[in-house]
């Protein structure tokens, strides 16, 4: 695996939850697993042994000389590229000034230093490539490296976790990551006038796939394509749906130590005390049968809450609760920032990252709203089923798929404030018929989203590929 973060060593998104538990489960089912990722400031190196030293990477006359440690999470091993120059920084893609300028840099230069590990650490069957960030790896395989005899036998597959970063730089950075002109073509890595590191991936990897079987379809069109579609639908033998599980080690409420007391389907009980504990925890008015809806969330365009900026009053005037987690856009964060200050008691709020108060909002809330525009997968929604903290959500990609309407959550389809507005309504007036209410809410815990199922689905993939390059080879 090749990705720009994972858990537990550095998280923004879903995407680290994904690249982390993955590679546990394929480990648990017996493969060779290693996660190639860079080392950020945050994380120690303290007693790591170091298993590559002054690894280089040259970019014409720049040379960028680089260390690999090791570490393991779950049996899986992690090679952490250690390149101070480019990862010691406050941030992991950006700071307040936005993106770091040399992101184009920084993993390009993980992209080529992975080579470098596959050519003298490990021979994979299979290079796993995780979103924009490692667009570049198959693109040297195939292009700079095609000639190489140590990149002939690995398959790459690269998954899109979010179509919408897509990773756009000036045509000028081609020469500066030691790739030809020439790329920068319609059919290849040029977009809007600027070279595409995730159009890159879709190019040149042998598979593509994606977190759930509706997005990869919505990504074939012009309405969630992002002007990738056409690139996407000449691709589309080699392009898999495959729903990301969740990691219920982490994310159980019969298990999970970050909440107030654990519970089951069989009994509810410890999720009242949860439900208080996270009252207490925002400083709100500790009303126990009031409807408490969660919201956790990069606080981003994608996750929709224009809807909320549009319908938050009639929402509040619903009498709800609200308990918010997020950070992101500072439009966002003021949405949430007036309507705590307008609702005190009512709508507690938390700017910032803070992994326990989500465990605590997945268990403490009685519903969890995702309006998203747009959700390749959406983790939050399955969590939120297994505690039992009814989802409401907009019916697209993942959230379409894993969210019964009726039976395990409630669904709107047009994005507007008032389809929201309709489909909390009626998720409160089953909210209000107790013996109903119960009958959703164990139905949503009992599902299964457990990684085994869809890292089968994984395996079946690479060994199609690899049974390919064994059978090119024979
Ligand atoms: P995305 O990857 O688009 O952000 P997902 O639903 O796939 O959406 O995953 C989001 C992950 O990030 C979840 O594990 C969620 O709990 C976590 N998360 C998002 N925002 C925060 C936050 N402010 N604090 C703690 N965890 C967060
Ligand atoms: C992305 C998507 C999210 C998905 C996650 C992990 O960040 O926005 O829907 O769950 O990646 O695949």
């Amino acid at each position: 695996m090749v990705a720009p973060e994972a858990t537990p060593f550095a998280k923004t998104g879903g995407l680290a939850d994904v690249v982390g538990a993955l590679s546990a489960t394929l480990r648990s089912l017996g493969h060779e697993i290693a996660v190639f990722m860079p080392r950020y400031a945050h994380v120690s190196l303290q007693g790591l042994p170091r298993v590559y030293q002054d690894l280089r990477v040259w970019f014409g006359p720049t040379c960028h000389t680089c260390t690999v440690y090791e570490a393991s999470d779950r049996g899986v091993c992690y090679w952490l590229l250690d390149c101070p120059h480019l990862f010691d920084r406050e941030g992991i893609y950006g700071d307040e000034a936005g993106d770091y300028p040399d992101n184009h840099a920084r993993f390009a230069v993980l992209n080529h230093a992975a080579l470098n590990v596959i050519r003298y650490l490990f021979r994979p069957d299979i290079i796993h490539c995780h979103d924009w960030q490692t667009g570049l790896l198959p693109t040297y395989i195939k292009t700079r490296y095609a000639l190489d005899p140590s990149f002939i036998g690995p398959k790459t597959v690269f998954t899109i976790h979010n179509l919408g970063y897509k990773g756009l730089f000036p045509r000028t950075a081609l020469a500066e990551v030691g790739l030809d002109d020439a790329l920068f073509s319609p059919g290849l890595l040029e977009f809007d006038g600027q070279i595409s590191y995730l159009k890159a991936g879709l190019v040149y990897s042998d598979a593509l796939t994606t977190v759930s079987r509706a997005y990869a379809r919505e990504i074939q069109t012009p309405e969630l394509g992002f002007g990738l579609e056409s690139t996407l639908q000449q691709r589309a033998d080699v392009l898999w749906g495959i729903q990301n599980g969740v990691d219920y080690s982490e994310w159980d409420p019969s298990v999970d130590t970050h909440i107030a007391a654990r519970y089951t389907p069989e009994d509810l009980s410890g999720k009242r005390a949860c439900k208080a504990d996270l009252l207490g925890a925002l400083g709100m008015e500790e009303n126990l049968e009031r409807p408490l809806i969660g919201i956790v969330s990069r606080l981003a365009g994608q996750k929709g809450f224009d809807l909320i900026e549009e319908a938050g009053d009639a929402l509040m005037a619903e009498d709800v609760a609200l308990a918010v987690l997020g950070s992101g856009d500072p439009r966002y964060e003021n949405l949430f920032r007036d309507l705590a200050e307008r609702y005190p008691g009512r709508v507690g709020l938390y700017v910032g990252y803070n992994n326990e108060l989500a465990h605590k909002i997945e268990a403490g809330a009685d519903l969890f709203l995702m309006p998203s525009e747009y959700e390749p997968s959406g983790l939050n929604q399955i969590y939120s089923l297994r505690y039992g903290t009814v989802p409401v959500v907009r019916a697209t990609g993942g959230l379409d798929d894993t969210v019964e309407a009726g039976v395990t959550g409630f669904k709107f389809r047009e994005y507007t404030g008032a389809a929201l507005l309709s489909a909390m309504r009626t998720a409160l007036a089953a909210y209000g018929d107790r013996k109903r209410w119960n009958a959703i809410v164990q139905e949503g815990m009992r599902r299964d989203y457990s990684w085994a199922r869809s890292a089968r689905e994984y395996e079946e993939l690479y060994r199609g590929l690899a049974g390919k390059a064994a059978r090119a080879a024979a």
